[in-house]
């Protein structure tokens, strides 16, 4: 559907042709005050200059055309020449039933669907999530959404960490503790046993106990690194080990990530990457782009504008090691072949942004991807805590990202039951939702580059710029939705009539503003823009809900007409929130 602001701006940029001005002085655009109007043109100040005339003449030739037109109900010319105009609620109202009629609620589908990979969650096997994983996985999980609505074939990859020096500490101290073990006998030719020889949550303890180990004693880390390079090279009971690792630390991160609302369409890890690389150490040496440098193998990826030093990569240490921008070079290999995508995305912890710079550009210059596929990196800023920290338990170790959701989950059961009785069940389940509502919510309101405050307080409360806020209001329109449907009436489709009073027209001209919205939010990558969005949104349905008898009125057409636009506000809520990764309850 065409956008609101472009049928309007077309209207004045007839009437400017009409009174023999160019048409593109004509563009018009929302008003920056609504006391006064709702849309504005300037484009009389611009003329002037070109035409020779005072500009008030040419924005009042063009509003004595503007005048005769339906679209508008008030146009004015004020001084020193801006037009400013009120639409006509007909046209609002006519606007909205096309909305209504629409699936995909007045958003056009890209006509050529891109294939975007987006490269989020990055968990690290055997590690516990934390919140800074969170961010990766609200954002990219939300950015996905927003690429699959706007009709693009987004896929998800979560782009798992097996391959480091942590796989390693693992089986080192499992090996320590338990060296009876299959997998550590060279000559062990039988089948290793199927069940794996620890839990997560042995597997989660495992790993900090090694890794500070690792720390204090020399001859471990050897040992460690050892036994990275073992797996690495293919030693059998290593990698058999290594798999149980990863079986048992998947099957947990699963469920973490649906507990956050977030699935991934590819669960590829660092590992599947490693196969490509020694044809592309090959081709980046016979190219002449990698050269050897003390020993190790770099590609130089600096440019002239650079003002900041942009280190070579490192394709090989100097004992031939890969490192973490050798794996992500190889996986830009493997998304080529297997996709060809269009763009690929990583949603990363901005820390990492030199990382990116340096694998982009060389992938670039060695012509690893090609001119088609887009690389963006969408860096993030840090979750504090409410002393501007990076965010911490109340013990000050590195909070997991399950007790964080427990903590906010607790709060919110605590709202839910404080005023009133309700079914304790019930109770948790949407204490679920709301909670969820209000982690990535007040993750996602703030532009991802940002670093932010996690202040529990703010984001839990049911007021304010919060998600348990816009829960609530879908949840206020449900309820009344409900009531009406109990009457014995049905709510139905195309009977929006012009607005009534002031407050029904600002809703609806909040409505309308879906379509280009969601066009910003895709072309930015940008989830908070749907946040701002939809709180203006609530605010403006609430401060209607307020001011008018909806299911106490007598007149039942006005009813019906009010009912639908309920109707089409929590349709458009409801969408906003899916694409932001949350749902509402029916009740709360
Ligand atoms: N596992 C990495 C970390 O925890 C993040 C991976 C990001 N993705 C990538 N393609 N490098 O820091």
């Amino acid at each position: 559907m065409k956008k609101i602001l472009d049928l309007i701006s077309q209207e004045v940029m007839d009437a400017f042709e009409v009174c023999g001005y160019e048409a593109s002085y004509g563009k018009t655009g929302i008003s920056n005050r609504p006391d006064l109007c709702e849309y504005q043109c300037n484009g009389a100040l611009a003329a002037a200059k070109r035409y020779k005339k005072a500009p008030i003449m040419i924005a009042n030739d063009v509003v004595a055309v503007l005048k005769e037109k339906q679209v508008f109900a008030d146009v004015a010319a004020v001084n020193p020449g801006f037009i400013n105009m009120k639409v006509s609620g007909e046209f609002v109202a006519e606007y909205l039933l096309a909305m209504q009629a629409d699936d995909n609620l007045s958003v056009d589908k890209a006509e050529q669907p891109k294939t975007i990979i987006i490269d989020y969650g990055g968990a690290n096997v055997a590690k516990p999530l934390h919140v800074g994983h969170l961010r990766s996985a609200v954002i990219g999980e939300s950015v996905k959404r927003i690429c699959q609505f706007m009709g693009h074939r987004a896929i998800g990859d979560v782009h798992l960490g097996d391959w480091g020096l942590q796989m390693g500490l693992i089986i080192t101290e499992v090996k320590h503790r338990q060296p009876e073990l299959p997998y550590f006998d060279e000559n062990f030719a039988g089948e290793y046993p199927e069940e794996a020889p620890f839990t997560i949550s042995e597997l989660e303890e495992i790993y900090p106990a090694a890794s500070a180990k690792s720390k204090e004693d020399a001859a471990y880390r050897e040992e460690a690194l050892d036994a990275t390079a073992k797996l690495q090279n293919g030693v059998r009971g290593y990698r058999a080990l290594w798999q149980h690792i990863l079986n048992v630390s998947i099957k947990d991160l699963k469920k973490n990530y649906g507990n956050l609302n977030v699935s991934f369409e590819l669960w590829k890890k660092e590992s599947d990457a490693q196969p490509y690389i020694p044809d592309m150490v090959a081709y980046l040496k016979e190219k002449g782009y990698a050269y050897e440098d003390q020993g190790a193998l770099i590609v130089d990826v600096k440019e002239e504008s650079d003002t900041k030093e942009v280190p070579p990569c490192i394709i090989l240490k100097s004992d031939g090691a890969a490192l973490y921008t050798t794996t992500d070079l190889a996986t830009i290999i493997d998304r080529k072949k297997e996709y060809d995508p269009d763009e690929i995305i990583y949603c990363v912890d901005k820390r990492q942004e030199m990382h990116f710079v340096q694998v982009f550009r060389c992938a670039r210059k060695t012509g690893l991807v090609s001119d088609k596929t887009a690389l963006t990196f969408i860096g993030f800023g840090t979750m504090n805590g409410r002393d501007g920290k990076p965010f911490k338990t109340r013990s000050g170790g590195v909070m997991r990202l399950e007790y964080l959701l427990e903590d906010i989950n607790e709060e919110m059961f605590r709202k839910i039951t404080e005023n009133h009785e309700v079914d304790p069940d019930e109770a948790r389940e949407t204490a679920k939702l709301v909670g969820l509502s209000a982690v990535k919510y007040g993750d996602l309101s703030n532009q991802a580059s940002k670093d932010y405050i996690f202040d529990m307080e703010r984001f839990t409360s049911f007021e304010g710029n919060s998600g348990p806020y816009i829960l609530y209001t879908i949840v206020r329109i449900k309820s009344i939705l409900n009531k009406y449907r109990a009457s014995g009436k049905s709510v139905e489709q195309g009977h929006i009539l012009a607005p009534a009073n002031e407050s029904e027209k600002a809703l609806m001209l909040e409505l309308v503003k879906f379509n280009s919205m969601m066009e910003q939010a895709y072309e930015e990558k940008a989830p908070h823009r749907i946040c701002s969005f939809i709180y203006d949104l609530a605010n403006e349905f609430n401060r209607f809900y307020h001011e008018t008898r909806i299911l106490g009125t007598e007149d039942e057409v006005q009813q019906r007409s009010w009912i639908e636009l309920l109707d089409l506000t929590r349709r458009v809520l409801e969408t906003s929130i899916d694409l932001l990764g949350f749902s509402a309850p029916e009740r709360m």
